[in-house]
């Protein structure tokens, strides 16, 4: 059975409420998902998961430092080759969910291109594209799941990244 872990970090709750639509989408595609602040994660449950999603805000042009130790500290779950995705809420420049993704690559896992960033507070149309995206991650792992010569329908990756509103550079 696929499983799949939401990871994020969230001063005021709009990363969180992207979390939970993302694994909103994800268990629409009947995989089992869990949602975790980055403090409450356990290292057990990022290592027995195929899937491990990671968002966090944006402060001071990057990710919290915490949450910057947290990904580093996941090369002890052997993540390698595990499936990623990288989101987040932002202000005005939005960097931690693409540092996010450099950081999962650099551990070896395949991440999801591009990363989801919202500006702000999600609004419907955001959440739904948070729910795309849970539904993609979804796919992927799917995948791993599926014996070879079975002919699966995967509908395809979207395009993610929603476009930076006003004030975005
Ligand atoms: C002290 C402070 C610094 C911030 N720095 C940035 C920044 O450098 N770039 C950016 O895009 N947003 C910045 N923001 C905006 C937050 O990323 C934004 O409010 C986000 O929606 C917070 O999401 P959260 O509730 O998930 O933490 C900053 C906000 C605060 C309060």
């Amino acid at each position: 059975m696929p499983k799949v872990v939401v990871v994020y970090l969230s001063t005021s709750g709009n990363t969180k409420a992207m979390a939970d639509a993302i694994a909103e989408g994800v268990a629409s595609r009947n995989v089992d998902v869990s949602v975790v602040s980055f403090h409450e994660a356990k290292m057990e449950d990022i290592k027995s998961a195929d899937s491990i999603a990671i968002g966090s805000s944006t402060f001071h042009y990057k990710m919290l430092p915490p949450m910057g130790k947290f990904i580093d500290s996941l090369a002890k779950a052997n993540v390698k080759g595990k499936t990623g995705a990288a989101f987040g809420s932002y202000g005005w420049s939005g960097e931690a969910p693409v540092m996010i993704a450099e950081k999962m690559r650099a551990l070896g896992m395949k991440v999801i291109d591009p990363v989801l960033r919202i500006q702000y507070q999600p609004a419907e149309k955001d959440l739904e594209e948070c729910k795309r995206l849970g539904k993609d991650i979804a796919n992927e792992v799917k995948k791993k799941y599926t014996k070879p010569g079975s002919n699966p329908k995967h509908e395809p990756i979207s395009p993610h990244e929603v476009k930076m509103g006003e004030g975005g550079h």
